[in-house]
């Protein structure tokens, strides 16, 4: 399995914008109760709580229990919506009795089934008869690449969606193109509307365009994208001149996030925003709003309630295990650079890659926050598969 690592961006001539595409899928009726997402204001007070954890809880494999097959499979991101719990993973497979490949495809969904037993999943899109199917549409021009392991087109997410209402959510994914089987580069962000539909809770997932940013823009909300108040602030990690230590900040009115002529620019040397795109040419330190002397491999951004500050929990390493958190008191900082180290996670046979927390709350009575859900993939041997671990401070 392809796993992260940072590979250096190469030229790539993008397409036009491919046709929409939208694809539903029927979830199984379930209704936990207790999970929702974080009250984020735009300006919260100070860090009133430890960042040191009191107690971790290993939740174990997020998988399926009902399937017999070895499933692996990076990544990825979450998403909340009408108390639906949806995972989105990277590259997964299925292996055999022989421990072969015997399906592959860049990305792929579940959803939450137990409260009570949070690595519990239900795969959405496989079936004993059809095998696996990927859940983000393809382009033609992506489909028509989809099956060469040294040429495909992959969508991967490394971060959660953005509710703009109960029922919608948006999310942002970085498309990969490879180069040959083991390397690839960015292409870009393409931008994915989830509606659940609440009476037959059948997701549709539909896809716009192409691409929201080529690779050579800033890849406002792959990174993180998080809901303050009435706007969606949408972050960038600059890999290419910042060795991923700086992030850039976008944002967007939450009504009109699909509509980038609505989205504005923050600088954070003046503290202003401004219609006009920053270019992607040089490395913008100061404009950035979050410079920290360790890169950022893989992180995203919640709001806990109960520390009443903006957290960024990372790995700074492609291959880590040490989860390490910036605070700020609002989306535009300021933020520390202290990379404080939270938390270490078991590492499997060589390392964990793609740390990811959730805003998400599974228990009655606590504040969001006070336990958090942090995902990561857990390289063993023979392959990857995401763990999930619940801090509780
Ligand atoms: C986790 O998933 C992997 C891959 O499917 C499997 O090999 C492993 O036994 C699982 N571990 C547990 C504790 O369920
Ligand atoms: C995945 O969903 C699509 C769209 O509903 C469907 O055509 C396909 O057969 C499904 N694949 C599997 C393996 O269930
Ligand atoms: C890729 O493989 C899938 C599954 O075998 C098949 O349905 C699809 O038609 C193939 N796509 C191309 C472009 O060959
Ligand atoms: C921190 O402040 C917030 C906002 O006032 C509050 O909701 C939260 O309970 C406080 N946390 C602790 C640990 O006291």
């Amino acid at each position: 399995m392809q796993s992260l690592s940072f590979v250096a961006v190469l030229s790539f001539a993008c397409s036009a914008y491919a046709t929409v595409a939208s694809t539903s899928y029927a979830l199984p009726t379930y209704a936990p109760t207790l999970l929702r997402n974080a009250n984020a204001p735009f300006e919260a007070g100070t860090l009133n709580a430890s960042l040191t954890t009191s107690s971790v809880t290993d939740l174990g494999n997020l998988s399926d229990p009902s399937t017999p097959y070895t499933m692996y499979r990076d990544g990825g991101g979450a998403c909340l919506l009408n108390n639906e719990l949806i995972w989105f993973f990277c590259d997964t497979e299925i292996r055999g009795y022989e421990n072969e490949v015997t399906a592959f495809v860049s990305n792929t969904a579940a959803v939450a089934v137990n409260p009570d037993k949070t690595g519990h999943v239900y795969d959405i899109n496989w079936s004993d008869t059809d095998g696996l199917s990927h859940i983000i549409p393809f382009t033609s021009e992506e489909a028509l690449y989809a099956n060469d392991s040294s040429s495909r087109y992959a969508l991967w997410t490394y971060t959660n969606c953005v509710p703009t209402s109960g029922a919608r959510a948006v999310h942002i994914w970085e498309i990969v193109k490879f180069d040959s089987e083991t390397e690839y580069h960015t292409a870009g962000s393409t931008m994915v509307t989830y509606d659940l539909d609440q009476s037959t809770n059948v997701l549709t997932v539909t896809r716009d365009a192409q691409y929201l940013t080529t690779e050579d823009e800033y890849a406002f909300g792959a990174f993180s994208s998080i809901r303050a108040g009435d706007y969606v602030y949408l972050f960038a990690l600059d890999h290419t001149y910042s060795s991923s230590k700086d992030v850039h900040l976008a944002r967007a009115p939450l009504i009109s996030v699909a509509d980038t002529s609505t989205w504005e620019y923050y600088d954070a040397s003046d503290s202003t925003w401004s219609d006009t795109k920053p270019e992607m040419t040089e490395r913008r330190q100061s404009s950035a709003v979050i410079s920290t002397s360790e890169k950022i491999s893989s992180g995203n951004i919640v709001f806990s309630d109960y520390h009443d500050q903006y957290l960024l929990v990372f790995f700074n390493q492609y291959a880590d295990n040490k989860a390490r958190v910036l605070t700020a008191p609002s989306p535009v900082g300021p933020w520390t650079t202290d990379n404080t180290v939270m938390w270490t996670s078991e590492s499997g046979s060589a390392y964990n890659y793609g740390i990811l927390t959730l805003p998400a709350n599974y228990d009655a009575g606590s504040q969001v926050g006070e336990n958090l859900l942090v995902g990561f993939s857990y390289q063993t041997d023979d392959g990857a598969y995401p763990k999930i671990s619940r801090l509780t401070f």
